[in-house]
């Protein structure tokens, strides 16, 4: 049976600057989603990561539906309201757009869609990161879906083995959706090339060579592009399918130990490393680290059983130590360095403005 999963999310309004939304307004969403769902959807899950609020679907409408992201959008829409009311900071902040207009990718909100054939049983994992941007999945989807080192899947599960097809999204071009599809094994070094600019190449979708069936998407939009300027970072959302033909849960949750640097935290204007926590958890250090949640389901006929928050688990709390240590490493050295995001990347105009005022001050001495 077909059935599609649809996460989207948006930054509506958080306590106390970029910190986490009030219990008032994920309930103020989910109560309109719930109202509002008859006839739409077979389920849905709400939960929040940092300041941002994720909305979990299921249902048999396929990707891109208009009533279902306007379910989303009107939900947000409801909860800036309520966000106003409480004076919460950033109310309505991801809503880029004054009326809805059929879909709401390119509109603010992050969307990550796949139709799937359901599998007699559909275990995936819905991971939503605040202060970061999508290229955050590069390292860890590398790792889950290519490197035997990380899934001994690869060597193991022969259909695993028959490797992975990558569809990779250049995120500066703005003129429409500029892809390039990637086969892996064969093509590893050069899918390395791309992902190591985890700014400008996305991996925005994962295919089992083996079967054709679709193991993973993630929300490849840029505010930064969108508006043109800064109104906040992008915030990725990402759907992973796993066990049978494609990696294990333990193999796609294993990198996230690692910490990797990513571009986010403090202004959108850092690089920090991506702690792994538990659903539901705030920001605090500068703005920050750059955080990810996962919450773990399995679904049957579209009906959502879970979450298991898959980063609460104790394991995760010494990784969170180190990834903790690493984030007051990199910002002992303040704006020097790779602290800070290179030019291109600064979500801050301000700086530009005062480097274009210098440059006129600047001699040519003479010889
Ligand atoms: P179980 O035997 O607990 O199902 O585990 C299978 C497995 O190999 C998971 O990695
Ligand atoms: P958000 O995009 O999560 O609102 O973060 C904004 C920011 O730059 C905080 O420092
Ligand atoms: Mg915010
Ligand atoms: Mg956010």
């Amino acid at each position: 049976m077909k059935l599609t999963l649809s996460v989207i999310k948006a930054d509506i309004g958080s306590i106390g600057g970029h910190i986490a939304p009030s219990h008032a307004l994920t309930a103020a969403v989910e109560s309109f989603v719930r109202t509002n769902a008859a006839n739409l959807l077979v389920d849905f899950a709400i939960s929040h990561t940092g300041d941002d609020i994720a909305i979990l679907m299921t249902h048999r409408r396929g990707e891109g539906d208009a009533q279902v992201h306007k379910l989303a959008w009107d939900a947000f829409q409801a909860g800036t309201a309520l966000a106003r009311q409480q004076g919460l900071y950033g109310a309505g902040q991801d809503l880029l757009r004054d009326s809805f207009s059929g879909n709401v990718k390119g509109m603010g909100p992050a969307v990550a869609e796949m139709e799937v054939e359901e599998r007699p049983a559909e275990p995936f994992l819905s991971f939503a990161a605040d202060k970061t941007d999508p290229g955050a999945y590069n390292l860890p989807l590398y790792l889950a879906f290519a490197d035997p080192m990380n899934t001994p899947g690869l060597m193991l599960a022969p259909k695993i083995a028959k490797g992975f097809r990558w569809v990779v999204m250049d995120v500066e071009h703005t003129g429409g959706d500029r892809v390039i599809e990637l086969v892996t094994p064969e093509e590893l070094y050069d899918l390395a090339a791309l992902l190591r600019d985890a700014e400008r190449f996305v991996v925005e979708s994962v295919w089992s060579r083996a079967t054709g069936e679709q193991a993973a998407v993630v929300s490849t939009s840029r505010l930064h592009n969108i508006a043109g300027k800064y109104t906040g970072k992008d915030d990725p959302v990402m759907l992973v399918r796993t066990q049978m033909n494609f990696p294990a849960t333990g193999e796609i949750l294993a990198p996230y130990q690692i910490g990797h640097y990513v571009a986010g935290g403090m202004r959108g204007s850092h690089n920090q490393p991506l702690m792994p926590v538990p659903l539901n958890s705030g920001t605090s250090y500068f703005d920050g680290p750059p955080c990810v949640s996962c919450a773990a389901y399995s679904m049957r006929g579209g009906k959502l059983t879970g979450p298991v928050d898959a980063f609460a688990h104790p394991f995760w709390q010494s990784v969170r130590l180190r990834v903790a240590e690493k984030a007051v490493e990199m910002r002992r050295q303040g704006f020097f360095g790779p602290a800070m995001l290179p030019m291109g990347e600064l979500e801050y105009t301000g700086i530009v403005e005062k480097l274009a005022a210098l440059e006129k001050r600047f001699v040519l001495r003479p010889d």
